[in-house]
């Protein structure tokens, strides 16, 4: 079982990326054959300074390498030092009706903000896909906003495999419906472009200006409250266990309960959560030679395994001669 998903360099890493998609990924790699990439290439839709991508470049892989990404146990690399990926985004470009990549809600919901829309913009699904056929991915590990282009994927592997025979593995999302979208201090979905996220690696004042800020209901404070209504408790469940869980579901329920002090608690639990984690973040990139080296020694794996692929589509497309 081939496990791949990637995540932009752009921003601070927020719960929405670690509990939606990180965490899941850092189990993988104990049961199956992961592989995971910083997508610098997609990033350039929406950051165009050359040294903030640079230096986000670095801090997402020290993320996940933080966090318990090993490299020894999977396949880590950065985007854009497998070039090839670029070469088969354009192959499949050619088997990609227009009408697929307009119905993308990720596409539309940009443009309907406001952002200019660009070529890099509207064939984003298209790379994802090379990225995901490239590997041979039998399954894509994602948040819910990242569905429809792996089913995108789907589709464009069955329109080539249909002309040429079963050269690409089709894909399957896996969303862990659970935690399928962390919300934010709004309640809406966590997300670096909605301004609401909770940073794993904020500065402890940040993060507690951050927590704070999280929006709740004007209850009093004797009164019985619901837990599910509460954007506080929405959060703090990702980091309880079923005891713990349930207590604080009691406590909810009970009255006498102050959003101020969950709110502290909440803090704290993040805090101490992610401490250890920051700690080896913050060495990592202190030594940025040592950490490209892991990553070019990942880039040479993953080139391995998409030369594989990338020599059956040029014999097969007639880039062969
Ligand atoms: P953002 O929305 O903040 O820009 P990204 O698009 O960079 O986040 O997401 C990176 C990964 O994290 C993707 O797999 C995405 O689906 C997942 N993810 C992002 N936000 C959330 C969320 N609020 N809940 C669950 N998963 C999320
Ligand atoms: N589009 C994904 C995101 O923004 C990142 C990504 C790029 C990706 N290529 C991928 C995820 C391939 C899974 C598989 O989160």
């Amino acid at each position: 079982m081939r496990i791949l998903s990637g995540i932009q360099p752009s921003g601070s890493l927020h719960l929405g990326n670690y509990f939606g998609m990180m965490s899941k990924m850092i189990a993988y790699q104990e049961q199956s054959e992961l592989f995971c990439f910083i997508a610098n290439y997609h990033a350039q839709t929406s950051v165009s300074d050359g040294k903030s991508l640079a230096r986000g470049t670095l801090e997402a892989a020290a993320n996940f390498l933080a966090l318990g990404m090993n490299p020894d146990k999977c396949i880590f690399w950065v985007q854009s030092d497998v070039p090839e990926v670029q070469e088969l985004a354009w192959i499949l470009s050619n088997f990609t009706p227009m009408g697929l990549l307009e119905r993308c809600h990720s596409y539309k919901d940009k443009t309907s903000k406001g952002i200019a829309a660009n070529h890099g913009l509207f064939a984003y699904p298209v790379l994802m896909t090379a990225d995901i056929l490239m590997f041979q991915s039998n399954k894509v590990p994602v948040g819910k906003d990242q569905k429809q282009h792996v089913e995108v994927a789907r589709d464009i592997a069955h329109k080539f495999n249909n002309e040429y025979g079963p050269i690409f593995t089709v894909p399957e999302p896996e969303i862990d419906e659970d935690v399928a979208t962390v919300p934010g201090l709004d309640g809406q979905k966590m997300s670096k472009s909605y301004g609401n996220t909770i940073d794993l690696f904020a500065e402890e004042k940040t993060l507690r200006k951050q927590i704070m800020r999280i929006i709740t209901a004007p209850i009093p404070v004797e009164a019985p409250k619901d837990p599910d209504d509460c954007n506080v408790y929405k959060i703090f469940r990702l980091f309880l266990d079923k005891d713990q869980d349930e207590a604080l579901r009691q406590r909810y329920q009970a009255g006498n309960l102050g959003f101020g002090d969950v709110k502290q608690e909440l803090f704290e639990t993040v805090r101490d959560y992610f401490a250890p984690q920051a700690e080896r973040r913050k060495a990592l990139l202190d030594d940025p030679s040592s950490l490209r080296s892991i990553l070019s020694k990942g880039a040479e794996k993953a080139r391995y395994a998409a030369s594989k692929t990338l020599l059956k589509v040029r014999k097969k497309t007639g880039l062969i001669y």
